[in-house]
């Protein structure tokens, strides 16, 4: 199984791709996870897709997410939203394609908050994911908060009871792109 796993975050030291890396070395032989960030996604804008059409970034991010049996997008929250990287991305790709259709996505993400983790910005993304016809995981849901005190000064997990709860998910994450109707 070929897993595609989108960090909404560019932070070198991001926790949110973090995340994605300790899913990396929990996934099983049988599963691959690939990891992406979104640098090199210019701006969308519509003059420049008329005269040019869609960047080389974009177009290669859409065929690698066509390659996926699965998408899996690690989110930050951003002023109680997702950040404008990750939703610029989602515009571009968009465009002429239906990238997600059919498509299974599971969704976590980490922040700094003391409560939510980026409830507030996962449930956002949900409502965009509903618009690209992508088949979203309901639930377990990951909304780690605290990232501080979980993640090391590279973004690396540190937290074991975070990394055994990410195990949990990831299990339901690869029954749910396994178990096709
Ligand atoms: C512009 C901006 C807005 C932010 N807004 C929120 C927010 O609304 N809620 C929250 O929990 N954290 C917020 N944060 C803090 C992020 O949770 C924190 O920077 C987190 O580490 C970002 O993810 P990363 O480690 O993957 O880069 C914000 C950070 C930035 C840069």
């Amino acid at each position: 199984m070929k897993i595609l796993a989108i960090s909404g975050a560019l932070r070198k030291a991001s926790t949110n791709t973090g995340l994605l890396r300790a899913l990396q070395e929990l996934a099983p032989p049988t599963v691959e996870i690939e990891i992406v960030t979104l640098h090199g996604i210019p701006l969308y804008d519509g003059d420049a897709e008329e005269a040019e059409g869609k960047p080389q970034s974009v177009k290669d991010l859409d065929a690698r997410i066509r390659a996926a049996d699965g998408v899996i997008f690690a989110t930050p929250e951003y002023n109680f939203s997702i950040p404008g990287v990750l939703k610029n991305a989602v515009d571009w790709l968009s465009r002429g394609s239906h990238f997600l259709k059919w498509k299974r996505v599971g969704m976590l993400g980490a922040g700094d908050g003391v409560y939510l983790g980026t409830g507030r910005s996962q449930y956002h993304f949900r409502q965009t994911l509903q618009s690209l016809q992508a088949i979203v995981m309901p639930r377990p849901e990951i909304f780690v908060n605290h990232n501080r005190d979980k993640f090391d000064a590279s973004g690396n997990l540190t937290d074991a009871e975070t990394r055994k709860y990410l195990a949990k998910w990831l299990e339901a994450f690869i029954e749910w792109v396994e178990k096709k109707p």
